[in-house]
């Protein structure tokens, strides 16, 4: 069974410049905003704040906001970030310089990762989805390099999205209010009725075999997340990625 493709006309896989400066300069610190409500509302935070050495992988990274965040709050971590747009990975690597963090972001398609399978403790990804033209062979990527124990997070739209919900983002992303009606109606009727229902993200789930209630339609929010710890291989005697904090 082939999951349900998004609808790629009019949405870019690869981010022209002039969307890319868009999204860097105009949305990318609102979507922090949502960022931090997912990583909450998905109990990451805390799982990667009792870790040690962990590496996380931040697939569709855009300018590296996201990765560069979570490097703040948590400098243990071992970040990388990719994305299809040369433009954001080279702000991404500025941005990280500039903050003097060595975070290491390259150019890479979410649908052919370049990284040997289990590799990351941690993998997540935020509004990138939508834009893979097989997301089953993305999300199927982001499960493939992940560590069995490690954690997966990967959310974005969903074209179920009803318009309170969109309303719901559009608030909680902390967007200018004086603005809200438009973007609200021009985001539900256009933008989110391009991503794919919450049905191909359930399909997409059991054509990998994960576990069961990897997938949900996040609480008055018009987002999918798929949210799970990969289990551990059969018979494995792997060590738990939850190690003890190291010494002071
Ligand atoms: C809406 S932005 C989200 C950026 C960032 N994750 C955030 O939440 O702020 C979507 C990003 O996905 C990237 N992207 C689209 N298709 C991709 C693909 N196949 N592989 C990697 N990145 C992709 C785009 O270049 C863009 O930077």
């Amino acid at each position: 069974m082939e999951a349900k493709r998004v609808n790629i006309r009019n949405l870019p896989q690869k981010y022209s410049y002039l969307q890319a400066w868009v999204y860097d300069y105009l949305i990318a610190d609102h979507a922090l905003n949502l960022h931090a409500y997912i990583l909450e509302y998905a109990k990451l935070a805390d799982f990667l704040a009792k870790q040690w050495e962990c590496s996380v992988l931040d697939v569709g990274c855009g300018g590296g906001q996201s990765a560069i965040r979570l490097k703040e709050r948590y400098p243990h971590l071992r970040l990388t970030g990719i994305d299809l747009s040369t433009a954001q990975i080279a702000r991404a690597r500025q941005r990280a310089h500039r903050k003097g963090y060595a975070l290491q972001f390259e150019v890479a398609d979410a649908q052919m990762l370049p990284f040997p399978e289990a590799s990351f403790d941690v993998v997540f990804s935020f509004g990138s989805a939508k834009h893979w033209p097989n997301p089953l062979k993305g999300i199927g990527e982001c499960w493939r390099v992940l560590k069995p124990g490690g954690e997966l997070l990967v959310a974005d739209a969903t074209s179920d999205a009803t318009k309170e919900e969109v309303i719901n983002f559009y608030r909680i992303s902390h967007f200018p209010r004086l603005f809200e009606k438009l973007i609200t109606t021009i985001l539900y009727e256009r933008l989110f009725r391009l991503a794919c229902p919450m049905e191909t993200y359930y399909q997409i789930a059991a054509q990998l075999e994960m576990p069961q209630g990897t997938v949900s339609h996040l609480p008055s929010l018009p987002v999918f997340l798929f949210r799970t710890q990969k289990p551990q291989l059969p018979g494995s005697h792997q060590e738990s990625v939850v190690r003890p904090n190291p010494p002071r």
